[in-house]
């Protein structure tokens, strides 16, 4: 039992250790770890080793983040030659082997972020001819190696390095790294830096620094900083930074020498002074753009006093999540003609802008783009931003109020109406829910976005000039105005049931129909489109018929007529139920349920087919023959049943001697000969010699009686006779007529259990001349005697005496 436990602990853990995706190695102990997916990237992150583990030789990535490895050995990375990424961020690495990325020629990208790197060195990366990327921000190094790190790396193209730790920068610690798309450095905390050190990268693309420290307590180290670094055409990003009075501002200095001309912002601290200071600094430096973001502002936007300087190639201010500490205070930039002229693109986007006034807006002659995206305008302050369409903003062509609490679309219409360049409007994100039936819209109006409201209806308002029309995420159920210019039109998170009418679109070249509830839709539906291309519409609720799913399949692997452009695994089936869920792509539908009429058809033509093959067998074999037979036999023998016990076994029943069967091909026969010998016995008429007493025939043609069915006139024929004279001949055995007869007759021998039956032999017939299937008759040849009818006329009266001898009666 003990034995047993732990032999299961033992498979818990592996089994454990193996979900994990780790398993121990035998050899070394070394952990190895298998998530690597077909493309050799081997994802170990969060796995929870403290060393690097074993991975397939052949890995091109290796994701080793957010473990908790300490050291990186000698052996750790050996015969990773193909490997191109190496991510050992977030571990708690403290040593790295000199020798450890010796074997990774391949490496273009290595991140060891977020450890325990007190030290670097220089020997560590002498072999990776080939990185493009080296991460090493965050690590409690105080200075870069005392040799240049990156000596040998003259690929090199973006290098992140820094972190509180940082105190200084060398003179010679870059050295070799000379050409830099992006620079990221993190010494917030520098307290030397040798003027020159960051010098001799250029071009550089993108630098991002952050430097909250020197700009705090040593500005004349941050403007060391700033002279290495500033070129035209480098965006210079300043990160962590708080500007407070004339001194903070004065490294910028540098900068304006150099000309710069993007500057961006993150994670700011400012007041009144400072931006006036900054801009009486930057007066006249061709700064194009200046972008914020995550911002604090302090003051009421008094700026008036750098009135002086010149900004006129500002065309572009961008300012995200900012917070504007006396926002009622503000005088929302009244003064700042000096600064508003010019900008070209105005972005204030999640700063809590309730108001634009309309002096403003008047003054931003030059404006062609304005983005108030999530922001907190009302239909009302919109109204006063925009001038209660009024004109203003004769330039604008770009128009962002998205994320706004707005309500009425019939404002909105009026107050853009006089924008009289106005392509792109974008109000989507707000509280429109009901679109009034006209509306004015400015002629150029191409671009509009409405998506995330809550219209219900779409009505004639949308204006036909329109190219692009988003109305994804609304409540919508159908569109029915025709837009003949519209190339892309979105309607995805909808109610739509079924796709819109292409003729509506004469122009569509896009449309998006996810999150709807389609339910199917065919070529047909795609052809009333005539210049569609691209089309998504997955996460639908589609009824998997058939014909569906055959268009579907066939429009997924052969593109069709229009491209659907969304994964296949977005196409599921909602119905029918056992199908829910599954994707269309992969549905096999049985022919059963695809060509229900034809397999029917199938069927019933086969079961037609083999009941005729049925028939024609039974025919040939005389089955209903046979059937007849029966039926009229049962129904004989019922009718018997009753008659005999209504008459009492009287004999008076028997009224007739002999019935007479015969065919009526040999009627002449039975009334030349058989009637006249029986029922007139003469001297003349035979050549015997004593009379005889003449005996009843019932004959068909003279006894039946007309008008009752010919089975019930036979069944009670021989009831009625003594016996029955069969008059064989082939004529007789080819008629049904006879047969009929010579069967009941049978029926009747057996139950009167006489010899009540007589045959005559016309002609010689032997028992084999008689077809098979009249088994009754062919018993009844080899059972009872028969009489055979003499050519020869001298042995005739024998004849006529031998059935004479037959037909006498028992009391004779
Ligand atoms: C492998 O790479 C191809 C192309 O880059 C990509 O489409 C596919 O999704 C990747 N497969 C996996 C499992 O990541
Ligand atoms: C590895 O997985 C983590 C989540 O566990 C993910 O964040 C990371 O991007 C993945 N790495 C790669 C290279 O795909
Ligand atoms: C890393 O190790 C430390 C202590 O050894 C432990 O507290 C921590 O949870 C481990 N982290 C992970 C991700 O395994
Ligand atoms: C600095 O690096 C060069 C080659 O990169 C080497 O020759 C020299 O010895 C190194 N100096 C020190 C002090 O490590
Ligand atoms: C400011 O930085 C410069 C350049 O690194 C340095 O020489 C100077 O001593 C620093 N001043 C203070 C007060 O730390
Ligand atoms: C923003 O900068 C301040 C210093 O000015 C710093 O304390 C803070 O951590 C920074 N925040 C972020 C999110 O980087
Ligand atoms: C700011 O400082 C600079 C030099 O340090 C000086 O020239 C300028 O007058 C000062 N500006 C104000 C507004 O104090
Ligand atoms: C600049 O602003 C001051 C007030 O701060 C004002 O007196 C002056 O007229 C303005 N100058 C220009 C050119 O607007
Ligand atoms: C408007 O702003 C939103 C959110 O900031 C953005 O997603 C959208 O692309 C912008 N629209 C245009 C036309 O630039
Ligand atoms: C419309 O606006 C939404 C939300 O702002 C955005 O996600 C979407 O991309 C925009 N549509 C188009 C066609 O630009």
């Amino acid at each position: 039992m003990g034995r047993l436990t732990s032999c299961s602990l033992t498979l818990l853990l592996l089994l454990a250790s193996l979900i994990q995706g780790r398993m121990v190695n035998g050899e070394d102990g070394r952990p190895s770890c298998s998530r690597c997916d077909l493309n050799l990237s081997c994802n170990c992150s969060h796995g929870g080793f403290t060393q690097v583990p074993m991975v397939t030789d052949q890995a091109l990535i290796l994701d080793l983040s957010f473990n908790n490895i300490t050291l990186v050995t000698q052996d750790d990375l050996m015969g990773y030659s193909r490997l191109r990424v190496l991510n050992l961020h977030g571990n708690r690495i403290a040593v790295i082997h000199t020798s450890a990325f010796d074997a990774l020629w391949s490496l273009e990208e290595l991140d060891l972020s977020d450890n325990q790197l007190k030290t670097l060195s220089y020997k560590w990366f002498k072999k990776l001819g080939v990185l493009q990327q080296l991460n090493l921000l965050n690590n409690p190094y105080s200075h870069l190696s005392s040799n240049s790190s990156f000596h040998g790396l003259v690929r090199l193209r973006r290098l992140m390095f820094g972190g509180p730790a940082l105190k200084e920068l060398r003179r010679g610690d870059l050295l070799g790294v000379t050409e830099l798309d992006e620079l990221t450095v993190h010494a917030n905390n520098l307290a030397r830096y040798d003027s020159g050190t960051l010098g001799d990268i250029w071009p550089l693309g993108h630098i991002t620094l952050s430097l909250q420290g020197p700009f705090l307590t040593n500005v004349t180290l941050a403007a060391a900083v700033l002279a290495d670094i500033s070129y035209p055409e480098t965006l210079i990003t300043l990160e962590d930074i708080h500007l407070i009075g004339n001194q903070s501002v004065q490294p910028f200095r540098e900068s304006a020498k150099k000309r710069i001309r993007q500057i961006s912002f993150r994670n700011l601290s400012v007041s009144d002074e400072s931006i006036v200071d900054f801009l009486v600094v930057t007066d006249g430096v061709p700064l194009s753009l200046i972008s914020i973001k995550d911002a604090q502002l302090t003051g009421e936007g008094r700026w008036e006093k750098a009135n002086r300087t010149d900004h006129k190639s500002i065309d572009e201010f961008f300012l995200q999540n900012t917070v504007i500490l006396d926002a009622f205070k503000f005088t929302a930039f009244l003064q700042l003609g000096f600064l508003l002229n010019y900008p070209r693109k105005l972005s204030i986007i999640n700063c809590g802008v309730f108001v634009m006034p309309c002096k403003t807006s008047r003054m931003l002659v030059n404006l062609q783009y304005l983005d108030l995206s999530s922001n907190l305008l009302t239909d009302l302050t919109i109204a006063e931003s925009l001038c209660h369409g009024q004109e203003t903003l004769k330039q604008l062509r770009v128009l962002n109020i998205s994320g706004n609490p707005l309500k009425s679309f019939s404002t909105i219409s009026r107050m853009v109406a006089k924008l009289p360049k106005l392509t792109h409007l974008d109000i989507s994100r707000t509280g429109y829910n009901l679109m009034p039936s006209t509306c004015s819209w400015p002629v150029t109006l191409k671009y509009l976005n409405i998506s995330r409201a809550k219209l219900t209806t779409i009505t004639d308002c949308l204006p036909q000039s329109l190219e692009v029309l988003d109305l994804s995420y609304n409540d919508l159920k159908d569109i029915s105005l025709s837009l003949p210019l519209l190339r892309e039109l979105y309607l995805s998170g909808n109610k739509f049931q079924v796709l819109p009418n292409g003729q509506q679109f004469p122009n569509l070249q896009t449309l998006t129909m996810q999150f709807n509830t389609l339910n199917v839709f065919g070529l047909q539906d795609l052809q009333s489109y005539k210049r569609l291309e691209s089309l998504q519409a997955g996460y639908n609720k589609f009824i998997c018929t058939c014909d569906f799913v055959h268009f579907l399949q066939f429009e997924l692997k052969e593109g069709g007529v229009v491209k659907l452009t969304d994964s296949k695994d977005s196409y599921a089936c909602d119905s029918p139920f056992q199908l829910k869920g599954g994707a269309v792509s992969e549905v096999r539908l049985s022919i059963v349920v695809c060509h229900q009429v034809l397999f029917v058809s199938v069927c019933c033509g086969v079961a037609l087919f083999f009941g005729l093959l049925l028939c024609i067998l039974l025919w040939r074999l005389h089955a209903f023959w046979y059937i007849k037979m029966t039926w009229a036999w049962l129904k004989a023998k019922r009718s018997s049943h009753k008659q005999r016990k209504d008459t009492m076994d009287s004999e008076a029943l028997l009224s007739f001697d002999a019935f007479v069967s015969y065919s009526e091909k040999d009627a002449s026969w039975v009334e030349n000969f058989l009637v006249p010998e029986l029922e007139e016995p003469s001297e003349g008429s035979s050549r015997s010699t004593c009379s005889y007493q003449p005996l009843s025939l019932c004959l068909h043609k003279r006894d039946f009686l007309p008008g009752h069915a010919i089975v019930d006139n036979i069944i009670s024929a021989i009831e009625h006779s003594r016996h029955t004279i069969f008059v064989l001949s082939e004529n007789f055995v080819q008629s049904d007529w006879c047969r009929y007869e010579l069967d009941f007759s049978h029926f009747w021998l057996f139950d009167a259990g006489g010899d009540a039956a007589i045959l005559i032999l016309l002609e010689p017939l032997s028992k084999d001349d008689v077809p098979k299937r009249f088994c009754k008759l062919r018993k009844l040849m080899s059972s009872t005697t028969y009489l055979e009818w003499p050519q020869e006329e001298d042995r005739r009266p024998e004849f006529w005496r031998s059935l004479r001898k037959a037909l006498k009666r028992d009391d004779d």
